[in-house]
């Protein structure tokens, strides 16, 4: 939600920042900005749109600065437009500061503000918290470190901060609180940014500012401090990222490099952990746990979005192998809720980003109430991760793309495994099955580049069914859970409306939308609810809907029933959403693609939800 990029050093500052901003957009795309300080002073850009809006409208302009820091938005107060975009200046046009987060208590900041004589220009909490920054300084006569600490004690909320002083163009003052930011330690020159992305370029040397630390930057000295103006030293972490793997390779579009890498990204994933020869599982994470996680009384998986959906199918997956019952909740309502929460209890966060807002202050209530917090993240150092008490990385690499396409197989990957690890331990399952559910796991990346071959038949499909108002999508089982994916994809990329349900339950309302204009989405692979489903398909052909169907190779009765069908091979239905979900995230992107949406930043939407 908002990225964020800043530079001082010996290079020029805007040619780095711009790069970083459009590496960040995916995390924001309503409007941009750059504030660029050099010996003429402090200048400010900003443009609604997308950052290319913003670098077409600089050409021309003087843009040397070797000290400058960036923003691409996602609006949460004010709409998108020129003056809302950040940075913002302060009153007396010294400061320019970036922001990520939300100011909860800014209204009571602004009117007390206003009673002093301020007036706003924007109608952002970042302005107000800049002002009041100022303000402080004035009064306090101190320096901007200084008024900097005092400003954050006073602001409830969620922040990263990044603000540009013209009487101080050697440094740069970063804070944070909820939301991330990384610092890339160069030679004689630093970097800042919401990921690491902006960064890997330049160096791979970077220090994950925390919650309630302040960073002074200048081009050969980084200082953090915490908000009691206390040093702690940084820890310099080497990034283990190649910029290879944040560039689109020769795709169109983010989102389909992602969905044509998963055959690679579930092989990482599997990879020094699931060892066919051994029949054994490694995963250091649940091993040194294993009491603790055996032994729960009931698992909760906690997250949001496309990851909630692979808390569902894991919800299946625990219960039948590992007989611990598991709840799937929604990180924005479990942390509002008053859940009830016991010593026993095992929460497994799930999330791509870490940086969930909703799903880290969840599980930090959890933590607070004696749980124990196992996080299931891809990003590498993210703030999940680190307030976990233990985890397994889904090792799929950078998702730029906004709808989650590889993280969630890989998420699905690794859920597996720790149940199977679980129940090996347990025992509650055979080693017959044991051993055929690692052979089966195994063989998922082979099978998933045998599914892309669908892409061609797929993308004439959505040809087909580009011009759709809405859609239904169906499924039992572990495949119910993938069918609210397929439409949750479908609604985010193409704009169609779109909605995931039970199939059976489609009797209690549903159907009602049934006509011949609508298609309704099976998946219907092999498994032992399919010929329940094969009587649900022809409820719907009954009322002339439109049949689509995910079904398995060598299915020969519901194409004969199905307006289309899309053949994955057949696997255990344990393990056949990392198959089934595949043709569902193409059929998206194809038609968000043939209705000419920009299916890798669409509308309304942000890959890293950093605002609760
Ligand atoms: C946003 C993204 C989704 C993602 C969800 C949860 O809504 O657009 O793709 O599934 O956040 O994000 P997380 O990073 O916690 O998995």
């Amino acid at each position: 939600m908002c990225g964020i990029v800043a530079y001082i050093g010996p290079r020029e500052a805007y040619p780095i920042i711009l790069k970083g901003l459009k590496r960040l957009e995916y995390r924001g795309y309503d409007s941009s900005g750059v504030a660029l300080l050099n010996h003429t002073g402090l200048n400010v850009y900003k443009k609604k749109g997308k950052v290319a809006e913003l670098e077409e409208s600089l050409v021309g302009k003087n843009l040397h600065a070797n000290a400058g820091i960036g923003h691409t938005r996602w609006a949460t107060h004010g709409e998108p437009s020129d003056r809302n975009a950040h940075p913002h200046q302060s009153a007396n046009g010294k400061l320019a500061m970036i922001h990520n987060g939300i100011i909860e208590n800014y209204a009571q900041l602004k009117t007390e503000l206003q009673k002093k004589g301020y007036v706003f220009k924007s109608d952002t909490d970042t302005e107000v918290l800049l002002n009041f920054i100022e303000d402080i300084q004035k009064n306090n006569h101190c320096g901007l470190e200084e008024a900097v600490r005092i400003a954050l004690k006073r602001v409830v909320g969620a922040y990263v901060i990044v603000l540009l002083d013209q009487d101080n163009p050697d440094t740069l003052i970063a804070a944070r609180k909820g939301s991330p930011l990384v610092i890339g330690v160069g030679k004689g020159e630093h970097f800042l940014a919401s990921d690491a992305s902006p960064i890997i370029e330049y160096t791979k040397e970077v220090v994950y500012v925390n919650d309630y630390e302040l960073a002074i930057l200048k081009p050969d000295e980084l200082i953090l401090k915490n908000l009691g103006n206390e040093k702690i030293t940084p820890f310099i972490q080497k990034l283990d990222l190649e910029l290879a793997a944040i560039e689109k390779g020769g795709y169109d579009h983010f989102m389909l490099k992602e969905i044509f890498e998963q055959p690679d990204t579930i092989f990482d994933c599997l990879r020094g952990r699931l060892d066919i020869n051994n029949a054994s599982i490694t995963m250091a994470g649940v091993q040194n746990n294993i009491e603790q996680m055996m032994h729960a009384k009931r698992i909760i998986m906690v997250a949001c979005g496309t990851s909630w959906h692979a808390g569902l199918i894991a919800e299946y997956v625990f219960e039948e192998l590992c007989r611990i019952p598991v709840e799937v909740e929604y990180a924005s309502e479990f942390r509002y809720r008053n859940p009830v929460i016991h010593q026993g209890d095992v929460i497994i966060a799930i999330s791509q980003s870490g940086e969930t807002a909703d799903t880290m202050v969840a599980i930090e209530r959890a933590k607070e109430q004696g749980a124990f917090i196992f996080g299931v993240v891809n990003v590498v150092g993210s703030s999940i991760a680190r307030i976990s008490n233990a985890g397994a990385y889904t090792h799929a690499g950078p998702e730029i793309g906004v709808a989650s396409t590889k993280a969630f197989t890989a998420q699905l990957a690794v859920l597996t495994m720790i149940a199977l690890k679980i129940a090996k331990e347990k025992k509650t399952i055979s080693e017959e099955r044991y051993v055929h559910l690692l052979n089966e796991l195994n063989n998922i990346p082979e099978k998933v580049r045998e599914v892309l071959l669908l892409n061609e038949q797929i993308k004439k499909l959505a040809i087909k069914y580009k011009d759709s108002k809405d859609a239904l999508y169906l499924g039992r089982g572990y495949n119910f859970p993938v069918a609210l994916e397929g439409a949750l994809k479908l609604k985010e990329i193409s704009y169609i409306h779109a909605e995931g349900y039970p199939a059976a339950e489609m009797k209690h309302g549903p159907i009602a939308l049934v006509d011949d204009q609508l298609p309704v989405v099976f998946v219907a692979t092999k498994d032992s609810y399919h010929e329940k489903i094969i009587s649900n398909i022809q409820e719907i052909k009954a009322r002339k809907g439109k049949v689509i169907a995910v079904i398995s190779q060598g299915d020969d009765a519901i194409p004969k029933m199905a307006d289309d069908s899309m053949a994955v091979p057949e696997a255990d239905e344990l393990v056949a959403p990392l198959l089934s979900v595949i043709p569902l995230q193409l059929l998206a992107y194809h038609i968000g693609v043939a209705k000419g949406c920009d299916v890798d930043k669409p509308r309304n939407l942000a890959k890293s939800v950093t605002v609760e």
